[in-house]
């Protein structure tokens, strides 16, 4: 019996089962399947027309998916997007399987669908959790109109090394940031309800781990202590599990000698165990096969038994559930009872975003126009790192554009534009177009763009940047659009050198050399290395990451002053390589110093310091902050401060909290985040602006996991700017 002629045509038996709850609704249809269907539940395939990940060779596999999912071997695709390929295959799924049990339909929606907003690093820049939250559901929208109805987002991934190119598609360095904004995102695809059509199944990634990859290199081991998976690795994970978060994916990585996807005490005694998801657990695209590329299972048989085992419901793309699950349920009675209830969670999912009542309830909608919503978010991603007073630029003064990234249209969408059209930003060239003279420099790269494929940088040809120069000679102000293309960060594009290329670079000396002021406007999708001269020559820095597709128009207005600088880092940005990984918050270490002598923690051959630190951004107008006082409240502590706007324009300022302790028998970092409020204030005005700190917020997790109330020692309380200034309090606990 087919399930989807079930629901249509038995209606008044398909009527008294949507009457039923969803465990019921799951419990019958599970009593209907084979043990092969039930494996096919697990198995999801990728659309060949639209990879993200390496293909398999050859073209009879094609044939052989098709008739997997004829015979019910397909549970869920992902990169099948369009509502005439989704319609197409899901019919297939429905009226050619003999369940007719509905597929899902996954895609990397990760900073917007065919509207890209900004990388999500940028978007955490904002420290806006509401635009975050409606920079998600602005994506939910537009994608889930295309038939698409699970993202493979938020990724929750903390990191401290920029090196690591996929930092683009995370939250930055710190836990407590990255797992309000891993809330927020969950909220804004899932909405209040999955089956709204409207909504996405969202998915934490990457379990666990991974953006502690050795030396930053992508899919390398990853060596952290207990210490940091507890207070700094799993904590993002744990809220967007309490936000609701339907699925999570396994990472890639191994740590401890065992790979993500084979790691039971993670999933079981974490994930699924303290944490208490019981969701749905997806592979990364074929992390059960490389399980035996780590050298940890034997072969593939080996790796679907092991990931199994641990947890993973759903088989992305490496072919082991639906090759080997029967036979090991068959072999296995505990294998058999893991298959049912992968199969169970499932079908869950399935009922929750209600195409099991309506296949296609996820084809209907007209699209929305989302480009408002990335405008917005451009506009508050962009982060202010030096002005010497050019910005914003006044009116009347003659600004010269130029830089390879100026009059680009494909770079600045950013990493994962998997759907959006080629070309399809709005240039910064474009959006000032009669106002500024724009004139092309020397090209950043060569050859091909491509998801797949490594970027070719120009390496040699400076030509165009003397022509440049020489007709932008007359302009008052340079603005030199320079940085990383969008295929320079993102997945397989570690770096070692962060530095800008050296054609760009011979771009902003010759600038430099004219003796004009000149603005430097970065786009990157991670902290760059910024040499001294580079930072000491610029008028203005303003780090544009790469903005998406209205980032022309946003950044146009943030450097005219239509709109505020309003961006705040969520990385530091390091003054070397050398340094990193680098965060705000390490450890103090026996040695702190400074000393007039070599013993203490530093390097011989530079600062400790960052170049720019976490929480840093200037705005357009100035602030101070006055008369901290810090009162104990029901909860824990509550600090006040007085922040007055002491420049001559509103703006608005991040006021942040950081914690330290002392004293409680364990080690804690030099400061911690633990709250932080976003103010506006018109010029001359002020405002005294509380933070609630619970105790709560100071509880440490131990190397085994337990929660470690703050208890005894001293306390310190920091409120300010950014995570280097600030006024301070401490207290004494007993
Ligand atoms: C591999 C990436 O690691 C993951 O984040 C992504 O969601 C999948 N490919 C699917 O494209």
């Amino acid at each position: 019996m087919r399930f989807g002629t079930f629901l249509f045509l038995a209606l008044p038996l398909a009527a008294a089962a949507q009457t039923k709850p969803v465990a019921a609704r799951v419990d019958s249809v599970l009593a209907l399947m084979t043990l092969e269907e039930l494996v096919g539940q697990t198995n999801q395939y990728n659309g060949f027309w639209n990879a993200t990940g390496p293909m398999p060779a050859g073209n009879e596999w094609v044939a052989a998916r098709v008739a997997a999912l004829k015979r019910g071997g397909v549970g869920s695709v992902l990169n099948v997007a369009g509502v005439d390929e989704v319609r197409a295959l899901q019919k297939v799924a429905v009226e050619e399987t003999r369940m007719g049990i509905p597929l899902i339909f996954g895609l990397d929606v990760i900073h917007g669908y065919q509207t890209l907003t900004p990388i999500p690093l940028a978007e955490a820049a904002s420290w806006d959790l509401e635009a975050i939250k409606n920079s998600a559901r602005a994506a939910a929208r537009e994608a889930t109109a295309d038939g698409i109805n699970w993202t493979f987002a938020p990724m929750v991934d903390i990191s401290r090394d920029p090196r690591w190119g996929r930092v683009m598609e995370g939250a930055g360095e710190d836990p407590f940031l990255g797992s309000r904004i891993a809330e927020a995102r969950v909220r804004g695809f899932q909405g209040a309800n999955l089956s709204d059509p409207t909504t996405l199944a969202a998915c934490l990634k990457h379990f666990a781990g991974y953006g502690f990859a050795v030396a930053g290199r992508d899919y390398h081991t990853t060596d952290y202590s207990a210490h940091t998976l507890y207070n700094w690795i799993l904590p993002p994970f744990e809220a967007g599990v309490k936000a609701g978060a339907a699925t999570v994916m396994n990472a890639f990585s191994a740590a401890n000698g065992i790979p993500a996807t084979g790691d039971s005490a993670l999933v079981w005694g974490e994930l699924r165990g303290r944490m208490g998801f019981d969701g749905v657990l997806v592979s990364d695209w074929g992390s059960i096969g490389e399980m035996t590329a780590h050298g940890y299972a034997a072969d593939l048989r080996d790796a679907a038994d092991r990931a199994l085992a641990a947890g993973c419901d759903i088989d992305m793309e490496s072919d082991a559930y639906l090759r080997y699950g029967v036979e090991l349920a068959r072999r296995n009675p505990t294998d058999s009872v893991r298959i049912r209830e992968a199969a169970r969670r499932i079908l869950t999912l399935k009922f929750e975003l209600g195409v099991m009542d309506d296949p296609y309830r996820y084809c209907g909608a007209t699209k929305p126009d989302v480009r408002p919503d990335a405008y917005e978010m451009a506009v508050k991603s962009s982060v202010l790192l030096k002005n010497s007073g050019v910005l914003p630029l006044a009116a009347g003064v003659h600004v010269g554009l130029t830089g390879p990234l100026a009059a680009e249209k494909n770079g600045v969408l950013g990493n994962w534009r998997v759907s959006a059209k080629d070309q399809s930003a709005q240039s910064l060239a474009e959006a000032v177009a009669g106002q500024w003279t724009y004139v092309a420099s020397s090209p950043h790269s060569v050859g091909q763009e491509a998801f797949h494929a490594e970027l070719t940088l120009n390496q040699t040809d400076t030509r165009a940047n003397d022509v440049a120069l020489k007709a932008l000679r007359k302009h008052d102000v340079l603005v030199l659009a320079v940085g990383e293309h969008g295929n320079e960060s993102g997945e397989g594009r570690s770096r070692t050198s962060l530095r800008i290329s050296a054609v760009q670079q011979d771009l902003i000396r010759k600038a430099y050399a004219t003796g004009k002021q000149v603005v430097l406007v970065v786009y990157a999708g991670r902290p760059l290395v910024l040499e001294p001269w580079i930072r000491d020559g610029a008028a203005a820095i303003l780090w544009a990451w790469q903005p998406g597709t209205m980032g022309g128009s946003a950044l146009a207005d943030v450097l005219t002053g239509r709109r505020e600088a309003y961006g705040r880092l969520p990385m530091t940005f390091p003054r070397s390589e050398g340094q990193i990984p680098l965060s705000y918050d390490g450890y103090s270490t026996g040695r702190p110093g400074p000393k007039p002598e070599v013993f203490w923690s530093h390097y011989t051959d530079e600062s400790n310091t960052p170049a720019y630190p976490f929480g840093f951004g200037l705005s357009y107008t100035s602030f101070e902050y006055r008369d901290l006082v810090v009162t104990p409240s029901a909860q824990g502590w509550t600090a006040s401060v007085t922040v007055r706007n002491t420049g001559t324009r509103a703006g608005s300022d991040v006021v942040q909290l950081y914690v330290g302790r002392q004293g409680n028998g364990q080690l804690y970092p030099v400061k911690a985040l633990k709250g932080f409020k976003r103010l506006t204030l018109e010029p001359g005005s002020e405002a005294r602006v509380s933070i609630e700190l619970p105790l709560e917020a100071l509880t440490q997790r131990d190397g085994q996991g337990r929660n470690v109330l703050f208890a005894h020692g001293t306390l310190t309380v920091t409120v300010g700017p950014h995570s280097q200034d600030g006024l301070t309090w401490t207290t004494q606990m007993p």
